[in-house]
């Protein structure tokens, strides 16, 4: 049998005849000619089988090969421009490995219950694809950014003892007869890290039981968590928009095929350069009056309101310094103005909302007790986050990213459900 190939390095391999492993995506026939599309996980190519330039066996092979049915083909390899792909294959061989009856996905448009029933095999859909490879990209170039910057990765455990994001998303569990809680965000051990690392990054799941069903929200998502010991809110957001604007720039260089499946539309994603726009809540909050989209002084932005002040820029856009008030417990107060918490929130454009959340952690002991108490946390579980400004506590900082709504946006994917391979949402967690 001819060398077995990859479909995404077919380019190498034009005049060669080459096996590929794969499914059967979709057929058209037309008596004597045959045309497969072939996909293998990493691309698709049009497979042609010819009456006459094949075995029988062969031919009446590519000839009942239904849709998804796993299949053997070797055949030449051709560079066609009119070809989708640029590529080619003139059969020579085709063997069906399994043959499939009655895929439940077909071209017809299905609802997305329907959809989301199947999502173990809607994975296979070229879309899906191409989503969750840019997916796969964008977790890379994360790591990579981080990892030569300086940053240290410390995983934070997911099974905890207290509320990190405020107690009404909280997942509880049992651990050997005491409370314990899946992990909303790694940041509280982070700053513990950070004091021993100086600049640490954990990279997990994060659990919220968000109980509003929206396009924006997911029970379980990832989020890679950058804290940095002596860095302000300035120095904060300056990490942010670097790591942003690459993450952009690497899907950008390694995912223009995907990017061009999904008709993303690239020039608004080549301005997503650094700086980013940097606004403050209270003039955040005037933007909107004027919008029409009016907000009362210290309330957080719900969706609308993100979608208004993103829409403005051209790259994604950073609000600062919202009152203490709405955010959580951990926020640093602004010296100018202790009614306002040196936070941060980033928002894309084209109504994908915030992407990134943090700011600069309080170092004072004082500050943090009070509100451990205003927020009914319970002291005890906080006790070893409390010894943090007991011991060398320095000014420090640090930012959460969503990686789904990340991948949303960059992909221009209307609901967050198809950014990642198996969705846990508001009452769905099958399959
Ligand atoms: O703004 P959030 O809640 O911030 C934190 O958790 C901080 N402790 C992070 C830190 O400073 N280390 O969440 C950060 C990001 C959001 O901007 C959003 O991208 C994503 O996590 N996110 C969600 N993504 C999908 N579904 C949800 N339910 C999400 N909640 C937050
Ligand atoms: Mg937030």
């Amino acid at each position: 049998m001819a060398e077995r190939v990859f479909i995404q390095d077919i380019s190498a391999h034009v005049g060669q005849e080459v096996t590929i492993k794969g499914w059967l995506y979709a057929k058209t026939g037309k008596g004597r000619l045959q045309f497969l599309r072939l996909r293998d996980g990493t691309g698709m190519i049009q497979g042609v089988a010819f009456e006459k330039d094949i075995d029988p066996a062969s031919f009446e092979a590519a000839k009942s090969v239904t849709q998804e049915s796993s299949l053997i083909a070797t055949g030449v390899v051709r560079a066609d421009d009119r070809a989708p792909g640029g590529y080619e294959l003139s059969l020579t061989g085709v063997q069906i490995v399994q043959l499939a009856q009655d895929y439940p996905i077909t071209p017809k448009e299905h609802g997305v219950d329907f959809l989301m029933d199947n999502r173990h095999l809607w994975l296979r859909s070229t879309q899906q694809w191409a989503v969750l490879r840019v997916r796969a990209t964008v977790v890379k170039a994360i790591r990579d950014w981080l990892d030569n910057h300086g940053f240290v990765l410390m995983d934070a455990p997911i099974l905890t003892p207290a509320a990190c994001e405020g107690t009404t998303t909280l997942f509880e569990t049992e651990y050997f007869g005491e409370k314990a809680y899946l992990s909303q965000s790694g940041q509280l051990y982070n700053e513990a890290t950070a004091a021993a690392f100086g600049r640490v990054y954990c990279f997990g799941p994060a659990f919220r039981a968000e109980k509003s069903k929206t396009r924006r929200h997911l029970i379980e998502f990832w989020m890679v968590e950058p804290e940095m010991a002596y860095a302000d809110l300035d120095e904060c957001m300056h990490v942010e928009e670097e790591l942003v604007s690459y993450i952009v720039g690497r899907t950008l260089e390694e995912r223009a095929e995907e990017l061009k499946v999904l008709e993303r539309d690239t020039t608004r994603l080549q301005t997503v350069q650094p700086p980013f726009p940097r606004l403050s809540y209270n003039d955040a909050i005037r933007v909107l009056a004027e919008k029409g989209e009016p907000l009362p002084w210290g309330e957080d932005f719900g969706a609308p309101h993100e979608t208004i002040i993103g829409d403005a820029y051209d790259r994604p856009v950073f609000v600062h310094r919202y009152p203490a008030a709405c955010k959580a417990f951990y926020m640093e107060a602004d010296p100018i103005d202790p009614t306002l918490s040196l936070s941060v929130d980033m928002l894309a454009s084209e109504g994908f909302g915030e992407i990134v959340g943090g700011g600069q952690r309080t170092a004072s002991l004082e500050l943090l007790e009070q509100r451990i108490a205003a927020h009914n946390l319970p002291h005890e579980a906080f006790e070893w986050y409390l010894d943090l400004r007991r011991y060398g506590a320095v000014p420090h900082s640090g930012f959460g990213l969503g990686v789904e709504r990340t991948v949303s946006w960059i992909t221009n994917t209307h609901h967050i459900r198809e950014t990642i391979p198996f969705p846990r949402t508001l009452g769905r967690m099958y399959p």
